[in-house]
């Protein structure tokens, strides 16, 4: 039931990924929210004492007795009606003011403290998260990671932590509200607590249904919609060939409208309850009228009636805020659900070690030697074991083409090598090292060139440094790596040369290029062990050709392991593995002819 109300379990995971000292600096600031609310419950004393002061004063009658002690505390008994009033009076608008101000005050330094609890959060997710393997990564689509890492993030921070301590203050508040005034008028108490808490109770059970439902509907939405946006521009050639430009137009237009009903709808669901506030108030301060003078001598009805206009002059805005943080929770754990699915995923994954990269380009000490000992591997569902006991050794210097059908595990083993899959039994080992450790130990000594190679928006020099700084790789280093790609020319003719700026994906330059460039990212570290995923498969012939010697010098050098059907890259190795005639248990053994594939 109370986890229908407030998700508590959500808030909880929340919090945990937290460092402590924020989580003890969060606590301190809840309770400074709610410490000041005491300020409040004085005012409403002092002000009830005013009421009936004055209606006692001007009718010159003896004060009642609770207002004997409040007079006697500030020293007042003595005094003249009107400096009672005057003294008491000010004293209540001082409190009020210092209330307001540092209320607002602290809630500026809660706004700024929470960019650093979204900090924290985004980090301690980011770092492990790049701890998942390749496998979960890939698991769900760019736009749903792009989502849980960005959105998702600060529907956490801002939405459920910020919200949650700013919910715990309100209810400090009002609790100090409720039992002020029932201390000062039973009655009045329970009609307060009655009557406003009754309707917020009443209001909330509608509002976060309708309020979580959008949230959902929002971030599923959302993510379709880029989805479709993203489909269009990375299929323009195919939509457009099939004519269905118009129809995606219109999809997508579909989907941005039904997102802007959601959000008009999401904006309308707190003033819901505004409203109804509102007429709690107007309908509470009339009944409430009724019942005093029904009761009471008009002192005392007056005295009531104050304390109850002060009381849910703090009490509804609080009722009000409370209950819209507490919506706002709501959507915000909706909104979130794929960051939490995430966070579900990393329990127990630690933290990846943040490390500076140095431009290396010696490998010393790094032996470019691959063991696989007994090796069995199936991908995580699926009942197809691709490797079954597999004892390969490929050595240093060696030039080995991997071939086989396509589905036959040639991109697995390649994979497998890289540390991007793991064997569920046997070693992978490079360099005597598991693979992710050695990549590790010796950075840059391991290049890989995929099948696909990804350029992104940005200068051919960037996309070849990939993350090193320029300050810190001397031109020569690209030069040379462009050189033996058989780049090098064509960057030489562009006029800003390696400040060309290639667009997302390489797009406008063609599809040999942009594996050219792959290459070129690849060697700019001059790898010890070079593994090529078919990444030669769409040059021509002569640029193959040329490529394939370039490899070939490295003969002796560096290990080279190149997946590739041409004869070109055949031609140059020192032997072929068919990778779907391996079998199961036998050391592969060497075969030192070349083997010509047409
Ligand atoms: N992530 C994956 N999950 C399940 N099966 C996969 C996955 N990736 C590849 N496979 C399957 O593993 C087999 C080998 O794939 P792969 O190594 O990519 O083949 P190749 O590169 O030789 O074409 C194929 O049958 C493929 O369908
Ligand atoms: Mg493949």
């Amino acid at each position: 039931m109370i986890n229908r109300i407030i998700p508590i379990e959500k808030i909880r995971d929340s919090f945990k990924v937290l460092p402590l000292a924020t989580k003890r600096r969060l606590l301190v600031v809840s309770i400074v929210q709610g410490a000041l609310s005491i300020l409040d419950l004085v005012a409403l004393i002092l002000i009830g004492s005013l009421g009936s002061l004055a209606v006692t004063g001007i009718q010159s009658l003896k004060p009642a007795s609770s207002n004997t002690l409040i007079l006697n505390i500030f020293g007042l008994s003595g005094a003249s009606f009107q400096k009672q009033v005057a003294i008491l009076g000010s004293v209540t608008a001082v409190l009020l003011i210092t209330k307001t101000l540092s209320s607002a005050y602290l809630n500026y330094r809660i706004f700024f403290f929470m960019s650093t609890v979204s900090a924290q959060i985004s980090s301690n997710l980011m770092s492990r998260y790049v701890n998942m393997t390749f496998l979960d990564i890939k698991r769900r689509s760019s736009q749903e990671t792009l989502q849980a890492l960005t959105g998702g993030v600060s529907s956490i921070s801002n939405g459920i932590v910020g919200n949650f301590v700013s919910l715990v203050g309100d209810l400090f508040l009002l609790f100090v509200m409720v039992l002020g005034v029932s201390t000062i008028d039973p009655k009045i108490g329970i009609f307060t607590l009655f009557f406003f808490g009754g309707t917020a109770l009443a209001t909330y059970r509608f509002t976060a249904r309708a309020s979580t439902k959008i949230a959902n509907s929002l971030l599923f939405e959302n993510i379709a919609s880029n989805n479709l946006v993203l489909t269009v521009t990375r299929m323009f050639r195919e939509i457009a060939t099939r004519g269905m430009l118009g129809m995606y137009a219109n999809k997508i237009r579909n989907s941005r409208f039904r997102i802007s009903k959601l959000e008009a709808n999401q904006a309308f669901v707190p003033f819901i309850t505004k409203y109804i506030m509102e007429l709690t108030l107007i309908v509470g301060g009339l009944i409430l009228t009724a019942i005093q003078f029904a009761t009471e001598n008009a002192a005392e009805a007056i005295s009531g009636l104050a304390v109850f206009i002060l009381a849910s002059s703090r009490i509804s805005p609080a009722i009000l805020r409370f209950q819209q943080a507490l919506l706002q929770v709501k959507a915000a754990v909706a909104g979130s659900s794929i960051t939490f699915g995430i966070l579900e995923e990393l329990k127990g994954r630690s933290e990846i070690l943040s490390n500076e990269v140095r431009f290396e380009v010696n490998h010393g000490g790094f032996v470019p030697e691959i063991h696989f000992e007994s090796t069995l591997f199936t991908y995580p569902g699926s009942k197809k074991t691709i490797f079954r006991d597999l004892s390969i050794h490929i050595g240093s210097g060696e030039i080995v083409s991997i071939v086989g059908p396509s589905g036959s595990g040639k991109t697995s083993f390649a994979d497998l090598i890289l540390g991007q899959l793991t064997p569920q039994r046997g070693h992978v080992l490079v360099s005597g090292l598991p693979p992710k450790s050695a990549q590790l130990k010796y950075p840059g000594a391991i290049a890989y060139v995929p099948q696909e190679i990804y350029l992104f928006e940005g200068t051919i020099k960037e996309n070849i440094l990939l993350g090193f700084s320029e300050h810190e790789v001397h031109d020569n280093y690209i030069w040379d790596a462009l050189k033996r790609a058989e780049l090098a020319e064509w960057v030489n003719s562009q006029d800003e040369r390696l400040d060309h700026r290639v667009s997302e994906n390489g797009s406008n330059i063609s599809g040999g290029q942009r594996q050219r460039l792959g290459l070129a990212r690849a060697l700019l570290t001059k790898p010890k062990l070079l593994i090529l995923d078919e990444s030669t498969s769409s040059l021509d012939k002569n640029t193959e050709i040329e490529i394939a010697k370039t490899i070939s010098k490295l003969r002796g050098q560096a290990t080279v392991i190149s997946i590739a059907h041409r004869p070109a890259m055949i031609n140059i190795s020192s032997r072929v593995i068919d990778i779907s005639r391996i079998k199961p248990n036998r050391v592969q053994k060497r075969n030192k002819g070349r083997v010509r594939v047409r």
